[in-house]
């Protein structure tokens, strides 16, 4: 610990930005590398790209130190000893497999500039065996460069608290010396939490690259079942937020990620079961995970079922009904909109004839841009003005804390779909507000 490492960051979206700026505030000497210009010139000048807790304090204290720079010349990269792959991995179009045309590239960029004892981290989430292929280009080049698998586990909105204090950090690494010194050099570059006691797992570039898929996999299996269990207690008369209390106080199943609701979104956890899912296809082994794919279904099937609760509200149709979606984003504190759950509820009602106005605090410009057919306003007042139904689709605080009361002045009709369990039931009804939820009373 203590000493600074040279690094580059090869991708600077969500996880490179981030950790290009983290690693940086620990002292390190930085380069982040995008091919987007336009991305670079906001990072360089100190500016976040995207809406992300604490990024700009980190990106404009980076600028100030001289120790965090962002090129989208590949060549600056060559000062660096530690490369990090922080590029994406989207879902393949039509399929459930992932893309990695973004990690081959970013591979083909960083082959010609790498020298002896450089280290190369995947920290992308790959289909497994990515990181073995991988190690065999850089090896056939470089033979003194090594590869290892370095998984990132932060969550949107905390980004820059999870890659500073990670629960634990995973190194997978190869077998003999080259591996130990792996290892070495990644907790120069981590010495901060290490010296901090997290825990570190040291294993194979197969299981690192296994552990990451497995930990979403289990996150979005817990929102399901809980989803699951708000299906039975629609039909029975049961409330799921006292049952995820009740089970939750059980330390062996634990009271995080039981928030019955919309279910998951996000450019994480859909495209990440699903390309598992047809990893797990190719190696033969498909049967061991096809409990995802009723994870996916139970979770997509939540989004039908507000559509339903909606339609059931205006009294059997959508059409020409005035309808307050409150959230666009996949989840609080971040401007993120891909495979959120609120748009997909949003668009289904527009199309069903809903005349839906949408605000989010964060993602409007995101949302505008990839729902072009959608109804934005920048105000709650906009958007509730004139409703006949409001639906809350994304739990922001500042959604949460509305006051009822004030919110009924301005609508038609006081009438209130909770998608996120998130307000109080209680003061909405006694505000005059008829309240109903997924999976509750
Ligand atoms: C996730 C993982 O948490 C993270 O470890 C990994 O690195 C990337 O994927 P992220 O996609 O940022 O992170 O969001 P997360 O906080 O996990 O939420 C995912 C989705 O699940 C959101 O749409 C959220 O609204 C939903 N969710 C979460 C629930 O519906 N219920 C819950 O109890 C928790």
């Amino acid at each position: 610990p203590g000493a600074a490492v040279r690094i580059s960051v090869m991708g600077c979206g969500y996880l490179g930005a981030v950790h290009a700026a983290a690693m940086a505030s620990l002292g390190h000497d930085v380069v982040g590398l995008d091919v987007d210009t336009a991305k670079v010139a906001d990072l360089a000048a100190g500016r976040a790209p995207f809406f992300e807790p604490g990024l700009g304090e980190l990106l404009a204290e980076g600028a100030r130190s001289g120790q965090l720079h962002f090129s989208s010349d590949v060549a600056a990269l060559t000062a660096a000893e530690v490369h990090f792959l922080c590029v994406g991995t989207p879902q393949r179009r039509g399929e459930n497999s992932a893309d990695l045309r973004h990690v081959d590239a970013a591979v083909a960029q960083l082959l010609p500039h790498l020298k002896p004892g450089d280290l190369v981290v995947g920290k992308s989430t790959v289909p497994v065996g990515t990181a073995e292929r991988i190690a065999e280009q850089v090896r056939a080049v470089e033979p003194a460069a090594t590869l290892v698998w370095n998984p990132e586990f932060l969550r949107e909105g905390h980004a820059v608290a999870d890659t500073l204090a990670p629960d634990r950090l995973v190194y997978g690494v190869p077998e003999g010396p080259a591996g130990e010194r792996a290892v070495a050099v990644l907790n120069r570059v981590y010495g901060k939490a290490v010296a901090e006691g997290t825990p570190v797992v040291v294993t194979d570039l197969t299981t690192a690259q296994l552990v990451k898929v497995a930990a979403n996999s289990f996150l979005a299996t817990k929102i399901s079942f809980i989803n699951a269990m708000a299906e039975l207690c629609e039909a029975t008369g049961g409330d799921v937020v006292q049952l995820a209390e009740a089970i939750g106080y059980d330390a062996r199943i634990g009271r995080r990620f039981l928030n019955a609701g919309l279910g998951f979104g996000g450019g994480c956890l859909p495209k990440d079961i699903r390309a598992f899912m047809a990893r797990a296809g190719e190696l033969g082994v498909d049967q061991a995970l096809t409990f995802l794919r009723e994870v996916d279904a139970i979770n997509m099937r939540r989004r039908v079922r507000m559509v339903d609760l909606a339609r059931e509200e205006c009294g059997g149709s959508l059409a020409g009904r005035r309808v307050a979606v409150l959230g666009a984003a996949f989840k609080p504190d971040s401007d993120d909109v891909r495979d959120s759950p609120a748009l997909s509820v949003a668009a289904q009602m527009s199309l069903q004839g809903a005349d839906v106005v949408v605000t989010d605090p964060q993602a409007i410009a995101n949302a505008s841009a990839k729902w072009p057919d959608l109804v934005f306003a920048e105000t709650v007042e906009e958007t509730v003005r004139g409703a006949e139904l409001v639906l809350l689709l994304t739990e922001w605080p500042e959604y949460v804390a509305l006051d009822p009361a004030r919110v009924r002045t301005l609508v038609r009709r006081p009438r209130v779909l909770d998608g996120r369990n998130a307000l109080d039931a209680e003061t909405w009804r006694a505000a005059g507000w008829s309240y109903r939820a997924l999976g509750r009373r």
